[in-house]
């Protein structure tokens, strides 16, 4: 008979170690109790499900070692476990086995050529990618009776951000997902009894950090953080001088006079899109429309040739209210000019009566329009709005990180074809940045938390 001493569960992580989805998320800050639960929960199912199979994950083997291997070393060996340092696996007494990988690349996931796991738990899932935790998530099988879950534990930020936000936040479902295998409990670091006894000074080290990050970790905001790239992009009006400062709008109509554009970027593994503009008397830009989709894998959206794209967007233009009637500029990702296995893309458009002039694609001066555009001026007006029906804008803009080694380029692993082409929209109608009088700063006002505080802004009224 083997007896473990467990320790006692905050009432999150009992929450936690009871669930029994498919998918289950915890976490959204620091210090909730994450690793601690993980480890728990291996350890009990270790325990009750002689020969159950198990992974753990982290992204590099330091933390690995230190959050995990260590730690049930430590609490395991001898009496209810040994440990192989070079399999990296951990071998029950009953037979249960937990393995400990690390994904710091996508290589490493060749370790997991053919292997099955009835249980993996995630640690920081957020800082894997996408194709990082769906490669992993699909070891998840096996024929027997154990329980098959994946645990995701998470902190706001991270290239996963977008996917983890995507199902455990906002429970935003593609084909193929069942909105009942997924669960989330968010657990802050007021709810680590253990954690806020022991090192009380914790929660005040979390409140110095800087606003971003304070939010993200110590309040689990999961709408800004650290290494966002368009972190002044709002889509939830706050209130400030009896104004809505955001960039999401409802639909109104377009006056016959204002000019409209259409931006494009091709996509095969990755979606296409394409947006309409208006533009305003003052140059301000509303996109009024969009398209979005991919015509391979991994699917996203509608899946079309770039004939049928185009076949669409024709139509679209030739009926839509907004479209119809209207000469219409198109500036496209000058790529698609490229003509290696014959025809090219803009020649297939172009059949399709879709025309386009070559978009300018330097991408650091064509970031800096966008985030022109995306500034507020000193009355919370940008000169860029997106009609609230532009889900693909509105979902994408703020997922958008900055590359860990260009530090004015954003990061291309992640879904960044709708901002492409909203950049060579903004590169077709370039405008000056000017020096606004400083943004009054007022004690804690939220907005000021979230829009950066310059000490001048760059503004065009041009
Ligand atoms: N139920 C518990 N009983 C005793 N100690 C606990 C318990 N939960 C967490 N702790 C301890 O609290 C500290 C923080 O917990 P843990 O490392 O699991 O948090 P985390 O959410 O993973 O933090 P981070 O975001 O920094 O990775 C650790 O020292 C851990 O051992
Ligand atoms: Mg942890």
């Amino acid at each position: 008979m083997i007896t473990l001493t467990i320790g006692r569960p905050s009432e999150k992580q009992r929450i936690f170690l009871q669930d029994t989805h498919k998918h289950v998320g915890y976490g959204g800050a620091r210090g909730g109790g994450k690793s601690w639960a993980i480890r728990t929960k291996a350890k009990l199912l270790g325990l009750k499900h002689p020969g159950v199979k198990m992974l753990i994950v982290r992204r590099t083997y330091p933390e690995l070692q230190k959050n995990h291997i260590d730690q049930l070393k430590a609490e395991l060996v001898p009496d209810v476990a040994r440990y192989n340092g070079s399999e990296k696996r951990m071998t029950f007494k009953t037979g249960a086995i937990i393995d400990f990988m690390y994904c710091k690349n996508d290589d490493d996931l060749g370790r997991l050529q053919g292997a099955e796991y009835d249980v993996i738990f995630i640690d920081e899932a957020t800082q894997l990618t996408e194709y990082q935790l769906k490669a992993i998530e699909a070891c998840c099988r096996g024929v027997n009776d154990f329980p098959h879950r994946v645990y995701y534990t998470c902190n706001p930020g991270g290239q996963g951000h977008g996917y983890i936000k995507r199902i455990f936040i906002d429970r935003r479902f593609e084909d193929g997902e069942k909105p009942e295998d997924y669960s989330f409990t968010q657990a802050l670091v007021q709810d680590n009894a253990a954690l806020m006894e022991a090192d009380p000074d914790y929660v005040r080290r979390l409140e110095a950090l800087p606003p971003k990050l304070r939010k993200a970790w110590l309040d689990g905001m999961w709408d800004i953080f650290e290494g966002q790239f368009f972190e002044e992009f709002r889509d939830d009006p706050s209130h400030y001088l009896d104004r809505e400062w955001t960039h999401v709008i409802e639909p109104f109509d377009i006056p016959p006079g204002w000019r409209i554009y259409r931006s494009y970027d091709f996509g095969y593994a990755k979606p296409f899109s394409c947006g309409w503009w208006a533009v305003d008397y003052d140059g301000r830009l509303y996109r009024i429309l969009e398209l979005y989709g991919c015509t391979g894998e991994p699917n996203v959206g509608v899946k079309w040739t770039a004939q049928e794209q185009f076949k669409r967007i024709h139509e679209i233009e030739a009926q839509h209210p907004y479209l119809k009637g209207k000469h219409i500029l198109g500036v496209a990702d000058p790529a698609i000019w490229n003509a290696e296995s014959g025809e090219s893309i803009a020649d297939i458009a172009a059949k399709n009566h879709v025309f386009f002039e070559k978009g300018d694609n330097a991408r650091i001066t064509g970031w800096m329009q966008v985030h022109y555009r995306l500034q507020f001026d000193d009355q919370g007006i940008p000169m860029l709005y997106a009609f609230n029906t532009c889900k693909a804008f509105i979902r994408t803009m703020p997922l958008m990180m900055y590359d860990e080694h260009k530090v004015e380029d954003l990061d291309t692993d992640l879904e960044d074809h709708c901002p492409d082409e909203v950049r060579y929209m903004c590169m077709a109608r370039p405008i000056k940045p000017t020096i606004v009088k400083e943004r009054p700063i007022i004690g804690d006002d939220p907005l000021n938390q979230r829009i950066p505080k310059r000490k001048s802004i760059y503004i065009s009224h041009g």
